[in-house]
């Protein structure tokens, strides 16, 4: 008989996990979904009563109170989620690898086998497991050998290949609106089947034609492809930023100029002091490490040049804000306006705001920090990460963290913007260089302000892919 879904769990309650799933619990009424993860804190957060929720996500609240406690659920009974579910997500983390073969490019699968072997421990009927985390190519395959090798009661397992294409600080629009679905199964009788069944879950609200099935490794390669397909774009207009700033020439003008040809496209091509987050950089390197593996030198060094642009354009930029400053920002007042990789999120990995930081801690600047949505434990664990060689009170000296733009700018001798938060357009600039010290400087990493109107209050404008 045709299986039909009734019971998902999803392991790993996290950026993806989370709302992914909390997503399908709203618009499949009829299924059950449990989404399980070890960290009790997680967990609790996801449950707790004033809805706190363990990550900002615009209308994520929403979903979860209209669907918690009907047919979502939230839980650290990894077993018990596992045991019940016909459909199980695996949605754990998959950071780069720090040490060992790969150190510093391979996928860390480490998460994704403790969980397949989780699931053939516990497992005491038949269940397709889908593979969501994003993993390289053939992790399918070495699922399948885990959960068949351990496999009791004469269970089957399915492996389908379920990437998921969400941005942060819009996952819940995409989520209810994907350009695609995409699912990669085995082209076997029972694969199919198991790929049915996946696909008619998310008819429940995905348009039939944005549901592509493809084969297992097509589906895997593609996720990784889209996000260095993504970030090249970013790379390519931030290395045109690059002549711009040495030219006169605009980068805005020229990303419309270029983006008007129906074959480029307008969106994804806004320059900026470098992309962050926590998959772009992880994801080439990641295709890096296979083109190695694979013996194919060129085609590694391709993608190994989007993140050493990005690196490049990060660099660039705070040497800019040292260089105008007279070459020395030591002792100086910089204010950094943003801390998360992107706007209308609380992430902040691999934010290039981080970076910004370090850098100017290490030129002995004071540098005052605000963002609208990241919490201050969560800078402080970002910057002694990245500065591991200064203790703790060194960095606590050196950064100040300030609950307001304009706290952060009074008195300050330079504003640096960092990530494009819709509140940073708002900003009084009048009150703030009334506040600062003259002259008054801001270098915008963002494309976020308007330099002729700062300019004409008095201010020295520097824009990423302007001239001075
Ligand atoms: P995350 O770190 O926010 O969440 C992962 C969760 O899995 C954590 O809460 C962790 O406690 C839990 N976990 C780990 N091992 C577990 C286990 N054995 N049992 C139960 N729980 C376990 O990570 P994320 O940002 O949600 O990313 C998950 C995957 O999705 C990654 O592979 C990532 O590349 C991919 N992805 C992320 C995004 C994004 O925007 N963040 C978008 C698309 C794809
Ligand atoms: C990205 C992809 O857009 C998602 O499709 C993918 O699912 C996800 O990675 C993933 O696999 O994790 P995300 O990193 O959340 O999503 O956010 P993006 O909107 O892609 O932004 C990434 C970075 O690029 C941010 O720092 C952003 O500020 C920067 N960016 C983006 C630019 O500098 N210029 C642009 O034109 C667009």
């Amino acid at each position: 008989a045709p299986i039909k879904v009734t019971k998902i769990c999803c392991i790993g309650a996290g950026y993806v996990g989370g709302p992914t799933c909390a997503v399908i619990a709203l618009r499949c009424p009829h299924i059950t979904v449990t989404i399980v993860d070890l960290n009790q804190d997680r967990v609790d957060a996801w449950n707790s009563e004033d809805f706190k929720l363990p990550i900002y996500e615009p209308g994520l609240e929403d979903v979860v109170r209209q669907a918690r406690g009907r047919n979502l659920f939230f839980s650290t009974d990894v077993d018990k989620g596992i045991k019940e579910a016909d459909l199980i997500f695996v949605s754990v983390n998959t950071p780069t690898k720090k040490t060992g073969v790969g150190a510093g490019f391979g996928a860390d699968l480490h998460y994704v086998e403790l969980a397949t072997r989780r699931i053939a421990a516990v497992a005491d009927s038949s269940k397709i497991v889908v593979e969501k985390s994003t993993v390289p190519c053939r992790t399918a395959e070495s699922m399948r050998t885990i959960l068949e090798a351990n496999s009791k009661n004469h269970c089957r397992f399915d492996i389908l290949s379920n990437p998921e294409f969400l941005a942060e600080g819009t996952a819940i629009s995409d989520l209810f609106k994907p350009d695609r679905v995409l699912i990669g199964s085995l082209q076997t009788e029972e694969g199919l089947e198991a790929c049915r069944a996946l696909a008619d879950v998310y008819a429940n609200w995905v348009p039939q034609e944005r549901i592509l099935t493809v084969g297992l490794w097509s589906s895997e390669l593609s996720k990784l492809a889209a996000n260095a397909m993504l970030a090249q774009r970013i790379s390519s207009i931030n290395a045109l930023s690059a002549i711009c700033e040495a030219t006169g020439a605009n980068i805005d003008e020229v990303a419309h100029a270029v983006g008007c040809d129906s074959r480029v496209g307008p969106k994804f091509l806004k320059a900026s002091v470098g992309f962050g987050g926590s998959c772009f950089q992880k994801d080439i390197l990641n295709l890096v490490y296979l083109s190695e593996s694979l013996h194919l030198p060129e085609v590694a060094a391709y993608w190994r040049q989007v993140v050493e642009m990005n690196e490049y354009q990060k660099r660039r930029f705070s040497k800019r804000v040292v260089d105008t400053l007279f070459n020395t920002i030591t002792g100086k007042r910089i204010a950094v306006l943003g801390f998360a990789f992107k706007a209308d999120t609380g992430d902040t990995r691999e934010s290039a705001s981080i970076t910004l930081i370090r850098d100017f801690v290490a030129e002995r600047a004071n540098v005052h920090v605000y963002d609208p949505k990241v919490e201050e434990e969560q800078i402080w664990m970002d910057l002694t990460e990245a500065m591991p060689q200064l203790p703790a009170e060194t960095i606590k000296k050196q950064v100040t963290l300030c609950s307001s733009a304009l706290e952060a700018c009074k008195d300050a001798e330079a504003v640096v913007i960092a990530t494009e938060w819709k509140e940073f357009t708002l900003i009084d600039w009048e009150t703030v260089y009334a506040n600062m010290k003259k002259p008054a400087f801001v270098f915008d990493g963002r494309l976020l302000v308007d330099a002729k109107k700062l300019k004409e209050i008095g201010f020295k404008v520097t824009v990423i892919g302007r001239g001075n």
